[in-house]
């Protein structure tokens, strides 16, 4: 949510002074982060004096800023018209709207009274309104209705402060740096924060609490992102920065403090992900390309996980004490699976599996109702959070509630470095690869995979489990990707059958047992991508009130269960007559030699046979290339739908 970049440049030989890399970086930084938020976008870039052209430089500000309301094209546009002088340091902003509306005032950067300062924001600053009166009791002016705005004001205040106070401004180089530090004490709420003074142009500060933050070290120059893909075309070395820090970062120098100044450290890691995962290499949209990649993020998630010798699945990271950790996941009388939207139904899928092989309760919970609800979490309750970005701030506040209250946690996770990983006990990360669509495809699929694997650990460390059953289970796992191709290749077929229904105007999605909750994510994704009204359903409850809906106008997807089983199968061949006795069209997912799914469908999508429980990962594909042909035969923008972001970094 919201996407930010920096970069620091131009000390270097190789990076002339007279280039526009500083415009070029932050503007190819804001197309890769566009699907963080596409509300507005700014950029502001900072200039040393000898590139001001004119004798009157002196007199000049060094600050130059751009900002546009709607996509990132309307920015581009506005440079266009108004051109940019070269710059040492730039930082860009995409938006998501949360403080007012979507408007040029609104966009980030926002500029001190004087021009001097720039600064971009991710986040929400909740004590915002009592700041701003106090600021403009001080005769300060705004210009937006942000709660970022006051940042900014405070800002060069705080700058004032410490360049009037002989002992600060010798204390550090820039001055920004010691202005920082003094404002986010001040600031209550979540935030990343990126500021440049036009006094010094050769600098971004950086600061993060709750929200994310990424350093790219380059050669002669630096990065900023909010997430790696920000930079991720000109170097692979990044940092992670940890909560609470503030960075100073110029074009050779990275330097990382606490709120009060004491020197630290972040984490290096290399970034796996190349510059082709942020290109639609060759496809009209990252929607399709990712939906062509899910054979691959289940076999990458799969991959290299079975420990031959200890007959156990590897996770990614576990406390330094392994052995204790695994001993209270001997004692954990409960599960508790805490994620959001498509990566809860994920869990949702994954329950079934977990209580079938571990025989422990499972409970998957929206993380935003989680810890309002007072649940019962202690020192013998799981909590796994599910999350593709890593991001997402309520599931991160379910996470740190559960630790708190002494539970073991567990990641599944796709983002390397992300918060939750961070502060998560174990870690099982998720190789879907960069997901850029905002409706997430392949990371659903991989964090199945990764569940199961979960579930799979437990049940084996826990004695559920002998060696070998898990070994058979994780060959069946180990054929599903070839059999995910082989929907993946009904891509035209299915594409068809969206295209006659494009005039829809409400469909219902019926599963059940584990088809269940891929009738919720059906649901979800043509809701999200086609603005239809959409509704899952367990298919048992049909009779219970939504049967009344039903008439020739309401296409209904049916998810069968598995052939092998024949109750459940049976029942829901009954609901496919009872919805064709009241007039409506009925499409189907079954296994591929179910005749009888043939017989009443108008249309059905053979699902290649897998065992009952891995079914979900087949069903999800069909139902994901619909929603997507159908919000494009609709003219509709499937990789950035209104109203979304990618990554939901506030409450
Ligand atoms: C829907 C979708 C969202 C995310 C949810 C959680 O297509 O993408 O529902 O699944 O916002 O995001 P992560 O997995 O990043 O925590």
């Amino acid at each position: 949510m919201c996407g930010i970049v920096g970069y620091a440049g131009g000390n270097d030989k190789n990076i002339v002074d007279d280039s526009d890399r500083a415009l070029v970086v932050a503007l190819n930084g804001l197309t890769r982060l566009e699907y963080r938020g596409y509300d507005s976008a700014g950029i502001a870039l900072c200039t040393r004096p000898s590139n001001i052209l004119d004798d009157d430089s002196a007199s000049k500000s060094y600050l130059q800023v751009r900002k546009k309301a709607g996509r990132l094209k309307n920015l581009i546009d506005e440079i266009e018209t108004h051109p940019l002088l070269p710059a040492q340091t730039s930082i860009g902003h995409t938006r998501w709207a949360t403080h007012g509306e979507p408007t040029d005032f609104n966009a980030h950067p926002h500029i001190s009274n004087d021009l001097r300062v720039a600064l971009i924001h991710n986040g929400i600053i909740e004590n915002a309104s009592k700041l701003r009166q106090a600021l403009e009791e001080r005769g300060v002016h705004f210009t937006s209705v942000t709660d970022t705005e006051v940042v900014v004001h405070l800002l060069r205040e705080e700058l004032r402060f410490v360049e009037d106070d002989d002992n600060l401004r010798k204390k550090t180089k820039y001055p920004l740096t010691h202005a920082m530090q003094r404002v986010v004490k001040q600031l209550n709420g979540t935030f990343t924060l990126l500021a440049v003074d036009a006094s010094f142009s050769d600098v971004i500060v950086g600061a993060k609490h709750d929200s994310p933050l990424v350093v790219g070290l380059g050669d002669g120059e630096n990065f900023f992102g909010s997430d790696v893909v920000a930079f991720i075309e000109y170097t692979s070395n990044a940092i992670e920065i940890q909560q609470d820090q503030i960075v100073t970062l110029t074009s050779n120098d990275v330097v990382i403090t606490d709120f009060d100044g004491n020197l630290s450290t972040g984490k290096h890691f290399t970034v796996d992900w190349d510059v082709s995962a942020a290109t639609k290499s060759g496809y009209k949209t990252f929607m399709e390309k990712e939906i062509r990649e899910e054979p691959k993020a289940v076999a990458d998630t799969l991959l290299g996980r079975f420990d031959e010798t200890t007959g156990c699945i590897k996770l990614d990271k576990v406390p330094h004490d392994v052995n204790a950790f695994e001993e209270r996941l001997r004692t954990i009388n409960k599960v508790i699976i805490v994620a959001c939207g498509t990566a809860a139904y994920a869990g949702l899928v994954a329950r079934y599996a977990i209580e079938h092989w571990c025989r422990i309760p499972v409970e998957v919970e929206l993380a935003h109702e989680f810890r309002y609800r007072d649940p019962i979490v202690n020192s013998e309750t799981l909590v796994v959070s599910i999350s593709q970005s890593g991001e997402t701030m309520d599931t991160l506040m379910a996470q740190r509630y559960a630790s708190e209250q002494g539970a073991q946690t567990i990641s599944i996770c796709n983002t390397k470095g992300a918060s939750i990983v961070r502060e998560a006990d174990g870690v099982l990360y998720t190789r879907a690869g960069l997901e850029v669509s905002v409706a997430s495809t392949k990371a659903f699929v991989s964090q199945i995979t990764a569940a199961y694997l979960l579930g799979l650990y437990l049940a084996s460390i826990r004695g559920n489990k002998y060696t070998d059953e898990v070994l058979e289970i994780v060959d069946d796992l180990c054929e599903v990707p070839d059999k995910i191709q082989e929907l993946v290749d009904q891509f035209e077929s299915i594409s068809n059958l969206a295209h006659g229904l494009r005039d829809i105007k409400s469909v219902l999605f019926l599963g059940r047992n584990i088809g269940y909750p891929v009738a919720l994510e059906g649901a979800l994704k043509l809701k999200e991508l086609a603005y239809i009204h959409a509704e899952g359903f367990a298919a048992g409850e049909l009779k219970h009130g939504p049967i009344a809906l039903i008439d020739a106008n309401m296409p209904v997807f049916v998810i069968l269960p598995s052939l092998s089983r024949p109750q459940l199968h049976a029942k829901v061949i009954s609901n496919i007559q009872e919805i064709k006795a009241r007039g409506a069209q009925v499409f189907t997912i079954a296994d591929a030699q179910d005749i009888q799914a043939h017989e009443h469908a108008t249309f059905t999508i053979d699902r290649p046979i897998v065992p009952s429980l891995l079914t979900p990962l087949l069903d999800i594909v069909p139902l994901q290339i619909f929603a997507y042909a159908l919000a494009t035969s609709k003219g509709l923008d499937v990789d950035k739908p209104r109203n979304l972001a990618k990554s939901v970094t506030v409450e």
